[in-house]
């Protein structure tokens, strides 16, 4: 914004916003000239790689290797995972990781390889490492999945944070996937993905990157094998990628190619090779199990910027409860604060909260809390106060304390790298806690502070604690969201310890699923955005992020009824299933949008709830394997070249695989199937795959299929878990697995496992114990068998 933005602004926006605008501007300036003084100038830089090797220094797990100007450490642990750094880089500290790093396996070791090269061979993979520093990532059986040439550093002449670059090739025919929650993906195209978490400024579209949750975490898929690969380090970089392309045979194949560039930050990297189930088994176990979302935040959560108080909440609830809609929880945005301050209420317009709160409990409904760490930069106001008594916040080289614009004017930010303030923030919900809200909403965590000139969060010199190390945002800002869902998240466990917190959070980094989820930020209104919703669950589970859903409807404008209903209907098979909309935005209650609309959303609602048990149980096996509910169609079988391009579907769970709507006017759709037999799970009609089937899509569904043999936990009538299972194809079994609700604490409950069989004409169901087959002692119904109904 220049000076003559500004007159232009006073004329439209009047007053208040025109002072909101030279605040902005104020702090702009601000920003540039603290990084002038606060962050010396690069100069000139020398360009280094590693050299020819020296020698090599064997190790549990694998060893040093030394080379003329670099050094690289190679450990294998024993959970297979793959990690090496170079010039000293070890696994810790790190942000990505759950805890300390696991054991080196013992079995593999380092040894010479041709050329004078060396090399580490493991159960599950080998590493190569050339006489210049090439590092090679092989399958047992040999075969190549990525190659990276000798890094290359610049470092400033007169010291300081040296850049690095770090080029690679992988298979041809290999597909790229991962880097965060990416609009344009699932499968990432040839293109530059920046590292840096970015709150917009606006609502986006496949075209937008980098968005609020950008991560160093790239998926390789290709027919050699599928691997992950992180570059573990924070700070601001892009990756590159190209993907190859086939010779068909010719023999001209030409490599696929990734290039990572980070501006500072450890060169680090882990590797994980396997199967998609198993690299995420080890990713998972590496940076931490998911958070298990109670049962309440599967169901359906409606939103709003701009409640206008107390009874309108009222009368949504009683419209969904007059309607016969399921609704499970309401989200208060930052309106309900009084001055947009974090930890207050208007009591203008919510005058009795905790009696709202409570009143709705008694309806099933939660309310859920918006929480911006931004603090209204203004003596008086108790959080600043106890900020400032706790030295809770960001201040500039100079000792000053760093000022942002965000909702409340002025705004001062709190240091979540630093454990003494995260103990501080997390004290600060027992104020929700007291309002009765059950869950929480992390935003504006980029951190996010407005200005006219293009970079919308704090100065780069701005100084933070980074766990007692010292350092600055440049390396803090992409793990601000992630320490701050950790302040929350822990501050909550200390003060309910006997409840599971809900906390999901608008930006974050490797490992924030350790504290909850996440939702896609402000998607914009449209079929792009719809399809933009779906890359980014799909993304975010591939890094090791389960719990995510979009903004149901797009976060700005109208959507059509068609466009609701389908977003609706995608919606109520993602993880979290919201509706939610800016203040200036159209309503996004499922009656505003005709009769229509209504009666089809509702049956997407009553889906929902009847499918509570199964998203119950995949919750809870996230949590062991790290395995998404929402996976892409090539997880089964990543060699399948048809599948791992096709991104207008996904995989829920093993059992079911959905194929939203995702373009207008469409009542029937083409649906690329996995291998095996699948039923339409309304019409039960039978499809064969692999291969592309073309199924009906009337606008009172998407389509929905089953895989034969599927055992799927379902609400019964009663309320009581009932397996619903499809039948297996002939000469063939079945079976699935139930992890039943064990309330909102911390029980383990028992995973149940189910085979079904083919006995005669009839389908046997048998729950398996540790030795012994056994009744399934929960109500079953046979489906699949030919006729409506099934056999029961
Ligand atoms: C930005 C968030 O992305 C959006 O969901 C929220 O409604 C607004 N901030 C206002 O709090």
């Amino acid at each position: 914004m220049d000076g003559h933005d500004l007159v232009r602004s006073v004329r439209t926006i009047g007053a208040a916003g025109a002072v909101r605008g030279v605040r902005t501007v104020r702090a702009a300036w601000r920003r540039r000239r603290a990084d002038a003084s606060g962050l010396p100038p690069r100069g000139a830089e020398r360009a280094r790689v590693p050299g020819a090797v020296r020698d090599v220094e064997p190790a549990p797990g694998g060893g040093t290797v030394r080379f003329n100007r670099a050094e690289l450490r190679i450990v294998v642990t024993v959970s297979g995972a793959v990690f090496w750094g170079w010039d000293g880089a070890g696994p810790e500290p790190s942000y990505a990781l759950a805890g300390r790093c696991p054991d080196p396996d013992p079995r593999a070791v380092l040894e010479p390889d041709k050329d004078g090269g060396w090399r580490v061979v493991a159960e599950r993979v080998t590493v190569v490492v050339s006489r210049y520093g090439a590092i090679e990532v092989l399958t047992p059986g040999g075969v190549l999945l990525r190659r990276d040439l000798p890094p290359r550093w610049w470092e400033p002449v007169g010291g300081g944070p040296a850049r690095w670059m770090q080029r690679s090739e992988v298979p041809a025919d290999a597909r790229f996937f991962g880097l965060g929650g990416r609009a344009a993906g699932p499968r990432l195209r040839d293109g530059t993905y920046r590292l840096w978490n970015t709150d917009p400024g606006r609502v986006f579209g496949p075209g937008d990157d980098p968005l609020y949750i950008t991560m160093p975490v790239q998926w390789v898929v290709a027919e050699a094998g599928t691997h992950l690969v992180c570059h573990d380090s924070s700070w601001d970089g892009t990756v590159t990628v190209r993907e190859g392309e086939e010779g068909a045979g010719s023999g001209h194949d030409r490599a696929g190619s990734c290039e990572v560039r980070m501006d500072g930050g450890p060169l680090r990297c882990w590797v994980v090779v396997g199967s998609p189930a198993r690299v995420l088994l080890v990713w998972s176990a590496l940076t931490g199990a998911p958070a298990l979302p109670p049962a309440w935040a599967l169901g359906h959560h409606h939103a709003r910027w701009g409640f206008g108080g107390e009874q309108e909440v009222r009368r949504i609830v009683a419209g969904y409860q007059e309607r016969g809609l399921p609704l499970d929880a309401v989200h208060l945005d930052i309106d309900h604060y009084d001055d947009h301050q974090v930890f207050t209420v208007d009591e203008d317009r919510f005058p009795k909260l905790p009696q709202l709160a409570e009143e709705l409990l008694r309806e099933g409904i939660r309310l859920v809390s918006i929480v911006d760490p931004a603090v209204k930069a203004a003596p008086g106001n108790a959080v600043y106060d106890s900020g400032v008594a706790e030295d809770a916040f960001v201040r500039d080289a100079s000792g000053r304390l760093v000022r942002g614009v965000v909702w409340p004017g002025e705004a001062v930010y709190p240091d979540f790298t630093h454990a003494r303030v995260r103990e501080w923030w997390g004290g600060l919900y027992a104020e929700r806690l007291g309002q009765g809200f059950s869950g929480f909403w992390h935003d504006m965590n980029e951190p996010t502070s407005f200005n006219a000139f293009g970079e919308t969060t704090l100065p780069r010199s701005a100084r933070h604690s980074l766990e007692g190390r010292g350092g600055d945002h440049r390396e803090a800002h992409n793990v601000y969201g992630l320490c701050m869902a950790r302040a929350g998240y822990e501050g909550l466990r200390r003060l309910v310890p006997e409840e599971r917190p809900f906390v999901f959070s608008r930006s974050g980094w490797i490992g924030m699923q350790r504290y909850g989820g996440t939702w896609s930020g402000d998607v914009g209104t449209g079929w792009p955005g719809l399809r933009a919703s779906l890359s980014l669950v799909l993304g975010l589970g591939l890094c090791g992020v389960p719990y995510s859903g979009p903004d149901v409807g797009g976060f700005d404008g109208c959507p059509s009824p068609e466009l609701f209903l389908r977003w609706f209907q995608l919606g109520a098979y993602l993880p979290l299933f919201r509706t939610h909309a800016s203040m200036r935005a159209g309503r996004r209650e499922p009656w505003e949008f005709g009769a229509e609309v209504l009666e089809h959303a509702r049956v997407a609602l009553l889906e929902r709830r009847r499918l509570l048990p199964y998203f119950v149980t995949l919750a809870h096996l996230a949590r062991r394997t790290g395995a998404p509910y929402v996976r892409p169609l090539w997880w089964g079988a990543p060699e399948d070249r048809a599948l791992r391009d096709c991104e207008d579907a996904f995989l829920l769970g093993d059992c079911l695989l959905v194929a939203p709507v995702l373009e207008p006017g469409v009542e029937r759709r083409a649906v690329r199937l996995p291998r095996g037999r699948w039923y339409d799970t309304v019409t039960e009609r039978v499809y064969e795959g692999p291969g592309r089937v073309v199924v009906d899509a009337p606008l009172s569904r998407v389509p929905v299929l089953a895989r034969a043999g599927a055992v799927v936990p379902v609400r019964g009538a009663d309320g009581g878990v009932e397996l619903e299972v499809w039948a297996p194809a002939p000469g063939r079994t079945g079976g699935g697995l139930v992890v039943p609700d064990a309330g909102d604490g911390w029980d383990e409950p028992e995973v149940e496992r189910y085979v079904a069989r083919w006995e005669g004409r009839r389908v046997e169901v048998r729950r398996e114990g540790d030795d012994e087959v056994g009744e399934p002692g929960r109500p079953v119904r046979i489906r699949g068998l030919g006729g409506p109904g099934g056999q029961t």
